[in-house]
């Protein structure tokens, strides 16, 4: 069952990249064990970007790159953090590379590029699908499916003024 941005449970606006961060800011505060999320978007759209931004709010001191080239890569913050970019790969690849298995981890998951693998995606997942508008401009599409993703979109949906 793949995500459709057109029935996105909220949209959240980003005028910035500063905008960008406070929604970053918000999730990895709120992330434990297993959570993970999903992200799609045009090249370029702000996949890795938002990436680091969570990284740095999950206080995670080293340099993030993006994981295009690496496929998956590890860091350490205040929870193991695995961002993870599947663009080069196909299902069957990601399946026998055994990426799954991060989602069950000890820590956050990003994946870029999440539709492809939709199939191997937890059934709990926060997915974003990341518009790109407008010079710096982003509409991040969050759908959750699953707790504690629905709690977060509704604190989301009555608090949303509150990242502005
Ligand atoms: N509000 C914003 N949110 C996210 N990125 C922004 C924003 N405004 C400007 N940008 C810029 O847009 C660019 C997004 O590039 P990024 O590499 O994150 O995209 P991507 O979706 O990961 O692309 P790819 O598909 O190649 O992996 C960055 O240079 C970033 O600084
Ligand atoms: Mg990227």
């Amino acid at each position: 069952m793949g995500f459709d941005r057109a029935s996105a449970d909220w949209i959240y606006e980003a005028e910035d990249l500063e905008g960008t961060g406070r929604l970053a800011a918000f999730l990895a505060a709120r992330a434990t064990p297993g959570t993970v999320i999903a992200l799609d978007g045009d090249l370029g759209a702000g996949k890795t970007a938002f990436s680091q931004l969570f990284a740095k709010h999950l206080e995670v001191r080293d340099t993030v790159n993006s994981p295009t080239f690496t496929l998956i890569k590890e860091y350490e913050g205040r929870l193991p953090f695995y961002h993870m970019d599947v663009y080069r790969l196909t299902l069957e690849e990601a399946e026998d590379l055994g990426l799954d298995e991060y989602f069950y981890g000890p820590g956050v998951t990003l994946v870029e590029w999440s539709s492809i693998i939709d199939e191997i995606l937890p059934e709990r997942v926060l997915h974003i699908y990341i518009e790109a508008g407008l010079g710096s401009k982003r509409k991040m599409h969050l759908t959750g499916r699953g707790d504690p993703y629905g709690q977060w979109i509704s604190t989301l949906r009555e608090n949303g003024a509150a990242l502005k």
